[in-house]
Parts: structure tokens; sequence; C-alpha cells
């Protein structure tokens, strides 16, 4: 490995869900390439993720992704001096693929590799820069509210490594509550995207939907009460006049419970800088809303570009450059896990 941590390069892979990602990552966060490919046209028809289908597709696709990532990026196997992969948490066969690809790799090409946790990748994804995006630092501390299809968490990061988990969804993670709203109006699989589209089109204020914790003196969150609630609404639902209030409304319960727990959290902890991250970020109204409370609080705010918000390879080669930096590399016997480790995350609220 060069002796400056400026100049390495990492080539990264993510496969915990169901994205196939390969990326080449400068310690700085600039991305050279990421190839990323989704597998929705595969699940869809089962309205969620099967496992099976997805480790079979990372197998046939990792290989020529990782191919194409380095052509992509100008370099070749000399330039790489660490590999970067997710190893937890996540579907465990899924998960597998990408670890056992990129050990073989790195025992094969005689490199380093670090493992990541999927959810710090995704914390540092907003940091990320290339040629059209430039995300700056964290400001310590910092809140960062990490929002997926399976996860929903309010962290307060202290330091680089430091994450403290304020609070998270006692039940369905916000994602997984648009998703499963999206397949009972009908809307296909997965559905966060589509209400987005049709939410821009609605009024908010048309149907009423509940804000499931948003007074709790704490910063725990539960999204599964609201299909219960849209349940009255299928009928509704089939007069497609009237989807897109139906779409505003109900995201615009999610936004509200989520722009309530960073308020909450801000005035506790007096930072200064507001993190949003995961699929969900991708969302218009919580973009918007919660860049908008932030200026309100005097807070510098970050989210990522749409590209990295969702499952990437170059949220986890960024991680890969601080874990490596704080760690040293991993070990070949690095299990593939389900869950995060319990020293990942502070688990408890100051
Ligand atoms: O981070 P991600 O790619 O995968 C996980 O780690 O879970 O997040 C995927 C989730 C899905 O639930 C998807 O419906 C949601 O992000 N999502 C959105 C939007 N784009 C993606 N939810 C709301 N609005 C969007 N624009
Ligand atoms: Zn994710």
């Amino acid at each position: 490995m060069p002796s400056s941590n400026q100049d390495q390069l990492t080539l990264a892979f993510e496969t915990s869900c169901d994205d196939t990602s390969v990326a080449v990552v400068k310690s700085d966060g600039f991305v050279l390439s990421c190839e990323t490919k989704n597998q929705d046209q595969f699940h869809a028809e089962f309205g969620g993720i099967i496992p099976e289908i997805a480790s079979r597709n990372h197998t046939l696709r990792i290989l020529p992704q990782t191919e194409s990532a380095l052509a992509k990026a100008g370099v070749s196997w000399r330039d790489i001096d660490f590999l970067s992969v997710t190893n937890r948490p996540g579907l465990i066969g899924a998960v597998m693929v990408g670890l056992v690809t990129a050990k073989t790799l790195a025992w094969a090409r005689e490199i380093p590799f670090v493992g990541v946790n999927h959810l710090e990748g995704h914390i540092w994804a907003p940091f990320l820069s290339d040629a059209q995006y430039s995300g700056g630092q964290i400001t310590y501390p910092a809140l960062c509210l990490a929002v997926s299809g399976g996860h929903t968490s309010l962290y307060l990061i202290e330091g680089d490594g430091h994450y403290r988990i304020l609070g998270s969804t006692r039940d369905d993670a916000a994602g997984e509550a648009f998703d499963k709203f999206a397949k009972m109006m009908g809307l296909g699989f997965p559905g966060g995207a589509i209400v987005d589209q049709l939410a821009s089109k609605g009024d908010a204020s048309k149907y009423t939907f509940p804000r499931p914790m948003i007074h709790s003196d704490n910063f725990e969150m539960s999204f599964s009460g609201l299909k219960t609630s849209a349940h009255q609404y299928l009928e509704v639902a089939k007069e497609s006049a009237q989807l897109p209030d139906l779409c505003a409304s109900f995201q615009q319960a999610v936004v509200d419970v989520l722009v309530e727990k960073v308020k909450r959290a801000q005035q506790v902890f007096a930072v200064e800088h507001i993190i949003l991250t995961g699929g969900v970020a991708a969302n218009s109204a919580l973009r918007d809303q919660l860049s908008q409370a932030s200026s309100q609080w005097g807070c510098r705010f970050s989210v990522p570009p749409l590209r990295y918000c969702t499952d990437n390879a170059a949220m986890i080669g960024l991680a890969g450059h601080h874990v490596l930096q704080r760690q040293g590399p991993s070990d070949l016997s690095l299990p593939p896990l389900s869950q995060s480790y319990q020293g990942d995350f502070i688990e408890s609220a100051l």
C-alpha cells in the first residue's frame, strides 16, 4: 500500500440486498466509476425481494460489473490498493456473494480488503463527490437520519466511527411503509418513487393519516400503523383521479414524523449539521422539507444526489477508506452477517 492515504484507491462491492454495485473510489470520496444494476424487474411480480433470486443475480453480474467499473474508471488492478465490501447487515446469501468475491480477489491479487457495515456506507454517501457533485466534509457532532427500505434510524455522529443511535423504527422502516402503501394501492414494487411522483400532483391535506409517535418524548418511530389506516382508502384508490391526493397525504404523514424527530434531536443536542441519507432520502418532499427546516434551525444540510441515495458501492468505498484508517484490513475469516456487530453503533440514548 502507498504510504499516503490521500492517494489510495479502493475497489468496492455492495450486494447486501437486491442492487449489485461495484465502484472505484479515491480516499477523498471522489468516485471514478460506480456500476449499479437493480433487480426490480425480477422481484416486482412477487411484490417483495426474494432472497434466492437476489443472490443468483448478484452471482451472474458481479464479475462483469467489476470489469466495467475498472474500465470506466480508467484503472487496472495494479492501481487498486485495497477492496471494500459490505459484510453486514443484509440478506445473508446476498451479502455472501459480494464478500466471497472480494475475499477471493483480495487473496488472488495479494491486496488487503475491509468489511464494511452497509449502514455506515449510507452515513458516508452524502460526502462522495464526482464530476457533478461535491459533498464536502462532516462537521462533528452531526445528526444523521438514515431512511431506507430495511432501516430507519436517527444517529448522533460524534466523530469518525462514533455513531450513537438515538432512535429507530419499532416496526416497519420508512421505505417499507412506502412500498407496502404502494402495493396496496396497486402501484407496483418498489413503490416509493412512484408514490413520490404521484404525490407531486396531489393535495396533501385531502386525506387523514396518523402521525405515529410524533409527540412521544423520544426519538423512536413507528410506521406500521399507516398501512392499517390506508386500508380505509382502498375504494378511493380504485378511482385513479384521487390517487395523487392519497399519495401526497400519506407521504406528508411520514415526512412530518421524520422532520419532527430530527427537530427534537437538533434541539436536545444543538448540532449544526443535519444529514439525510438512504433510499427514502430520494423522496422530494422529505429532501425539501428537511432542507428548509435545517436552514430555519441555522444548520448546514447534506443529502446525496439520487444516484447515491439508494444502495451503491461508492458509499461502501468511502466508508471502506475510513474503516481501513481506523481499524486496518480485515482477516480472510471475516464472516457475512445479517445484523450489525454490537460495537458498530452505540445503542443507548444520552
Ligand atoms: O437504501 P435502499 O436502496 O435499500 C435499502 O437498504 O433498504 O432503499 C430502498 C427504499 C425502497 O423502500 C424504496 O421504495 C425507497 O427506498 N425509495 C423511496 C424513493 N426512492 C426510493 N421512497 C420514497 N420516495 C422516493 N422517491
Ligand atoms: Zn441501503
